[in-house]
């Protein structure tokens, strides 16, 4: 069946990465549709590799509340697009980033303010660091941006992984064994948290 061409604007702009804008599907305001910026091969081969992932994660029945869902391909008059879940909080706000909330957050606080806040953000990376591990969810390209902030009342949140699954690697070996996966998580969710916070995770 032929699905008429869905039309985007500037109106329905959320957000962008590096690679992709995220626009509001304007028919389903459950749903985000991600158009690439520019047909370079690199990070095409990207977006498919996450793609593939999901695939098989349907494939298999398996479904993570911590990753936003995907739905599939869908023409745009913005070109080729992939649908995703929006990520919202419990009031129906679009969710932020975890980076922005760091940057925003500590610059209004002193240091033990700042100290507090590395804390609260450790434990909330620690939960999903965690659900990663016992999933064996492959990553590639774990950042502050790549993590949303979804609040379930006014005080209390988690965090959804909305880009970068999938192994990179042609040897998918973390794929395969639970004590390689982890190891490649603890470094990855190390390096990320040092970035964004200036210190390490978990304990080397
Ligand atoms: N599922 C989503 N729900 C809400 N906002 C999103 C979602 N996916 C992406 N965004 C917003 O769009 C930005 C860019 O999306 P992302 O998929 O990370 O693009 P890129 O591939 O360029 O890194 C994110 O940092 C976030 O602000
Ligand atoms: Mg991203």
């Amino acid at each position: 069946m032929n699905h008429p061409t869905l039309q985007l604007t500037q109106q329905h702009y959320i957000s962008e990465g590096r690679d992709r804008v995220c626009y509001l599907h304007p028919e389903d305001e459950n749903r985000c549709i991600k158009i690439t910026k520019t047909g370079c091969d690199r990070i095409l081969k990207r977006i498919n590799r996450e793609i593939r992932y999901f695939e098989k994660y349907q494939r298999k029945g398996r479904y993570y509340p911590f990753l936003s869902a995907y739905y599939g391909p869908v023409e745009t008059s913005m070109g080729e697009g992939h649908m995703f879940e929006i990520v919202r909080s419990y009031d129906g706000s679009v969710a932020r980033t975890l980076q922005s909330y760091w940057c925003e957050k500590r610059e209004l606080l002193d240091e033990a303010g700042e100290a507090e806040l590395r804390d609260e953000i450790s434990t909330k990376v620690m939960e999903i660091y965690q659900l990663c591990c016992a999933n064996k969810i492959p990553l590639s390209d774990l950042n502050g941006e790549n993590l949303l902030m979804v609040y379930e009342n006014e005080t209390d949140y988690s965090l959804k992984l909305i880009d970068g699954f999938g192994n990179a690697h042609f040897i998918k070996v973390m794929d395969w064994f639970q004590k390689t996966s982890s190891y490649k998580l603890t470094k990855q969710f190390n390096k990320m948290f040092d970035c964004l916070i200036g210190r390490p995770l978990v304990a080397r």
